[in-house]
C-alpha cells in the first residue's frame, strides 16, 4: 500500500495506494467540513489537493447528512473522486469533553459511506495529562484499535499514537498500535502543542512515536495545518498532514506564511505571489463582505500551504531538506529550539541518514554541524586522522590537495586539515561531505573555538616517511567508507590505480590486477565492483550483507532487490552504502547500493531495498 520512492533521512517521497487512487507523499489533506464550505473540493484540487479528510462524526450527527452519506457515499458529499480519509470524533472529545458515539459504530459508519481510510475513536491524550492518565488513554486507544481491526479486517484503518508528552508512553503506544494491522498511523494529541508553539515537545513526541512505529506505514501528524511546521515534521518522518487551519485562520482574518501568521487588519501590502495576493490589496480584501473575504483568505492559506508542501517534496528529492528546516528555524525562536532538540536524538536519526548526498553541504549556522549524518562523517574521519601522527594544516580552499599541492609534494608526511568539520585527513578532500561543503568565511564563535582548541592540541613535528599518496588516498577513503575490516579485505595484495587522463583523478582501483572499486567523481566515494564484492564476502557474520530469501536468478541478472525478499541484512548498513547481496546459503549474487536500512527493509512489502550494480552471473 505504501512504498518509498526517494528519501532524505527519515523524510520520504512515498506513494500511497488507496481505493480512489494513488497519492504522492508528503501530502496535505485539506479538511472539508460539510456544514461550512468556503472553498470547494474542486477548487482545492486546482490548488494542489490530492486527498481530503472530513469528519465522520460530524456527518453522523447531522440530520439529513447522515442519510445522504449512506445513500450516496462520502465522495458525493465531499464532491471529489479522489481518496478521502475520515476522522472519528476523538478531536471533538478533546474540544467538548465528550462524544456521543461508540468506537465500533463510528468505524462501521465510515466503512458504510465508502471512505478510503477510516479512523478509530481514539482517546486524545492532553499534554497536561499525568503519566497515569496518559497511560490510560494509550491502553484504551489500543483496546479500541484491536477491536476495530478485528471487526473490520478489510478496511484501511488509521491507528493513532497517543501518550501526551511522555516519551516512553509515546514509544509504547507506537509499538502497540504497530502490532495491529493498521494502514496508517496518525500521531495524535499534538494540536495543543502546535497551537502554543511548543515545537521542542512536538519534536520529542514525533521522534519517540517514530521509534516505535513500523517504518513501512505512513505517518500522519494529526491537526498539523500550519505550513511553518511542515518541513520540520517531514524531516522527522511525517508523511501526511491535515489542515482545517486554512479555514479557521481565514475566519479570524489570519493569513498563513511559511514564517508564521499575519493578521489582514495589520497589512498594507502583500508580498505573497499567490493569485489572491497578486490580484487584491489588503484594503480591498478587508472591504469585502464576510463570505467573500473568508473565501479569499482561505484560498491564500491553501496556496501557501500547498506551495510549501511542493517545496519540501522537491527538497527531499534533492537531498536539501535539512537546509530547508534550518532556514525555517531562523524565523521563530521556538522553531530554532525544535531544531536544537533534534540534536538530542542523533543516535536514532543517524540510522536513516544516507552516507552521501547529491547536494552540497551548506553550513547555515552551528546547528548544521549537529546534523546526524555530519556528526557521523566527522567522527569517522577524525578517528582516522588521529590514529597516526599527522601534520595539521589550517583550513583552506577546496580541494585541499590542490591548495596544498606544494606542501604535499615537498613533505613526505601525512596531513590533516583543521576544518570546521573537524580534523579531516587530506586524502578525504574530495569525499562527501568534506569535499562538497561550503562554509562562510566568518565562522561563529562556537565553531571557531573548537578549531582553535584542535590547533593547540596539534602534535609535535613528525619525520618524513616513504609512502605513495594515491594508495594512501585509496586506503583512507576505503577505511572511511567500509571501516578498517572492509578496507583490509578490499585492499589485500598489490594495489594500483587508474587515473582519468583528463582530470588526473583516481578512477579505478586494481588489486592484484583485478578491478575492485571505482571512485565516483561527484562525491569521492567508491562504488563496489563484483571483484570487490567477492573480497567483502570474506567478512564474517552479516557484515556488508543483504540476504535474500528467493529470486537468486533475477539478482544474478542484475535486477534490483525488492524489500519483500530481504530475509536479513547488516544493521550497520546505511542508505547509499555499498553492499553485497547473498542468498540464504551465503552465495554471492550481486553487489549494489542500499536504499533502505535494516529495519526498513525488513518491514516494507513494496519497493526497492537494494539497487543492484552488478550481478554475479554463474
Ligand atoms: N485531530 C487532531 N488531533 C487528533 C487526535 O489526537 N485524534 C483524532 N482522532 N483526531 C485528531
Ligand atoms: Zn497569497
Amino acid at each position: 500500500m505504501f512504498q518509498i520512492k526517494k528519501r532524505d533521512g527519515l523524510a520520504r517521497i512515498g506513494i500511497l495506494e488507496l481505493p480512489h487512487g494513488k497519492v504522492e507523499t508528503p501530502a496535505l489533506m485539506p479538511v472539508i467540513n460539510p456544514n461550512m464550505d468556503f472553498v470547494s473540493a474542486e477548487d482545492m484540487e486546482e490548488i494542489g489537493a490530492r486527498m481530503f479528510i472530513t469528519n465522520s462524526y460530524i456527518i453522523m450527527s447531522t440530520k439529513g447528512l447522515k442519510e445522504r452519506a449512506i445513500e450516496e457515499g462520502v465522495h458525493s458529499i465531499v464532491g471529489t473522486e479522489r481518496p478521502i480519509m475520515t476522522d472519528s470524533g476523538a478531536f471533538q472529545g478533546h474540544m467538548y469533553g465528550k462524544v456521543m458515539v461508540e468506537n465500533l459504530d463510528v468505524v462501521r459508519f465510515q466503512r458504510d459511506i465508502g471512505v478510503d481510510i477510516a479512523t478509530i475513536l481514539d482517546i486524545f491524550s492532553e499534554p497536561y495529562f499525568t503519566r497515569e492518565e496518559a497511560e490510560d488513554s494509550v491502553m484504551e486507544t489500543y483496546r479500541r484499535g484491536k477491536e476495530a481491526v478485528e471487526n473490520f479486517p478489510e478496511l484501511n484503518l488509521a491507528g493513532p499514537v497517543q501518550g501526551g508528552v511522555h516519551e516512553e508512553l509515546r514509544e509504547r503506544s507506537a509499538r502497540l498500535m504497530s502490532s495491529l494491522s493498521f494502514a496508517i498511523h496518525p500521531i495524535g494529541g499534538v494540536v495543543p502543542l502546535m497551537e502554543s508553539y511548543r515545537f521542542s515537545d512536538l519534536v520529542m513526541v514525533i521522534i519517540s512515536s517514530k521509534k516505535g512505529l513500523n517504518p513501512s506505514r505512513p505517518v500522519h501528524l494529526f491537526g498539523a495545518g500550519h505550513p511553518m511546521i511542515f518541513p520540520l515534521a517531514a524531516l522527522l518522518g511525517c508523511d501526511l498532514f491535515d489542515s482545517s487551519s486554512y479555514a479557521k485562520y481565514a475566519y479570524d482574518g489570519r493569513m498563513m506564511f511559511p514564517w508564521g501568521t499575519e493578521k489582514i487588519e495589520n497589512m498594507e501590502e502583500f508580498s505573497c505571489g499567490c493569485p489572491v495576493c497578486s490580484r487584491y490589496t489588503p484594503e480591498e480584501i478587508r472591504a469585502m463582505p464576510d463570505r467573500e473575504r473568508h473565501r479569499l483568505l482561505a484560498m491564500h492559506n491553501l496556496y501557501v500551504s500547498f506551495s510549501e508542501i511542493r517545496k519540501l517534496r522537491e527538497a527531499i528529492r534533492k537531498g536539501t531538506l535539512w537546509e530547508m528546516v534550518e532556514a525555517r528555524a531562523r524565523v521563530r525562536p521556538e522553531l530554532l529550539d525544535a531544531l536544537r532538540t533534534i540534536g538530542r536524538y542523533s543516535d536514532y536519526l543517524e540510522r536513516f541518514e544516507p552516507r552521501t548526498r547529491r547536494s552540497t553541504f551548506l553550513y547555515t549556522g552551528h546547528e548544521s554541524l549537529k546534523r546526524p549524518g555530519i556528526q557521523r562523517a566527522r567522527r569517522d574521519a577524525e578517528r582516522i586522522a588521529l590514529e597516526i601522527p599527522r601534520k595539521i594544516l589550517p583550513e583552506a580552499e577546496h580541494p585541499y590537495s590542490r591548495t596544498y599541492a606544494e606542501v604535499l609534494r615537498k613533505e613526505k608526511k601525512r596531513f590533516a586539515v583543521n576544518s570546521p568539520l573537524g580534523l579531516v585527513p587530506v586524502e578525504l578532500d574530495s569525499t562527501y561531505p568534506f569535499g562538497q561543503s561550503i562554509f562562510p568565511k566568518i565562522l561563529d564563535k562556537e565553531t571557531e573555538e573548537e578549531m582553535e582548541k584542535r590547533e593547540r592540541s596539534a602534535l609535535p613535528p613528525i619525520p618524513d616517511e616513504e609512502f605513495e599518496r594515491d594508495i594512501e588516498q585509496v586506503r583512507t577513503i576505503a577505511r572511511f567508507q567500509f571501516g578498517d575490516g572492509g578496507a583490509n579485505l578490499l585492499l589485500r595484495g598489490k594495489v594500483s590505480v587508474v587515473k582519468s587522463k583528463k582530470t588526473g583523478k583516481i578512477r579505478n582501483v586494481m588489486v592484484d590486477g583485478e578491478h575492485i572499486l571505482s571512485l565516483r567523481a561527484e562525491d569521492g566515494m567508491f562504488t563496489l565492483k563484483l571483484k570487490g564484492g567477492e573480497r567483502l564476502h570474506k567478512a564474517k557474520n552479516l557484515r556488508y550483507r543483504v540476504i535474500i530469501s528467493e529470486g537468486d536468478e533475477f539478482i544474478r541478472e542484475g535486477k534490483n532487490v525488492f524489500a519483500k525478499f530481504v530475509a536479513d541484512m547488516d544493521e550497520r548498513l546505511r542508505p547509499a552504502d555499498e553492499c553485497i547481496v547473498v542468498n540464504e546459503k551465503d552465495e554471492l549474487l550481486a553487489v549494489g547500493q542500499v536504499i533502505l536500512n535494516r529495519e526498513e527493509a525488513l518491514s516494507f512489502d513494496k519497493g526497492v531495498a537494494v539497487k543492484v550494480r552488478e550481478g554475479n552471473k554463474e
